[in-house]
């Protein structure tokens, strides 16, 4: 029996139709059964970040975010561009995982990114910032797991190539073998 990989997927978006929480659910449903799919979304519940609310009392909703994360075998952020560069929230949740210091949820954790803008860069400079993001934090970024779709064109939520792109990244995630990376 093949053993089950859990992957927090951390979602960039907050808007109810949001085309990257869509996605989310949709690779929920598609990835084989061996893959489960924590969809963490209403990242603006989390407050801003501030080492004054941070320690023993941060706000609950820091510390669910920083528990259901360290559950995770995997990470994905699935998420827009805003203005060239990743979206508050998700920068903000980050930044909560990337403490205490070096002992933060992302540490050693294997992690992608992947999204679709509609401009013919795809979101890249988001999804570049947001690796970026997660390497300080301490996160192992797979980089041949990041997709950047440009979407000019296309509904994301149906277009059959951006589906395979997807799952295929999910499963360069899951597949992924830090040792042997390392090595
Ligand atoms: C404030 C704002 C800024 C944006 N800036 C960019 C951008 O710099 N590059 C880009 O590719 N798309 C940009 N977009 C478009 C979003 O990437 C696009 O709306 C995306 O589909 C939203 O994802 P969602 O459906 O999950 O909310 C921007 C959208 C908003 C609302």
């Amino acid at each position: 029996m093949t053993a089950t990989t859990r992957i927090a997927v951390l979602v960039g978006s907050l808007r109810a139709d949001s085309t990257h929480r869509r996605l989310a659910e949709i690779l929920a449903e598609e990835t084989p059964a061996h893959v489960e799919l924590d969809i963490v979304d209403g990242l603006d519940r989390v407050p801003f970040y501030n080492e004054d609310l941070d320690g023993a009392d941060a706000p609950a909703t820091a510390t669910a975010l920083r528990e259901r994360v360290a559950r995770a075998d995997r990470v994905l952020a699935l998420t827009p561009e805003y203005n060239g560069s990743i979206p508050a929230v998700l920068k903000n949740a980050i930044d909560w995982l990337s403490r205490p210091y070096g002992a933060g949820a992302l540490v050693g954790k294997p992690f992608g990114v992947a999204g679709a803008t509609p401009t013919p860069y795809g979101g890249k400079w988001a999804h570049g910032d947001t690796a970026r993001a997660a390497g300080v934090a301490g996160a192992k970024v797979v980089e041949d797991v990041t997709v950047s779709q440009p979407a000019v064109g296309i509904d994301v939520t149906t277009d059959a190539e951006l589906r395979a792109k997807l799952l295929e990244a999910v499963a360069k995630l899951v597949e992924y073998d830090a040792e042997a990376a390392a090595a």
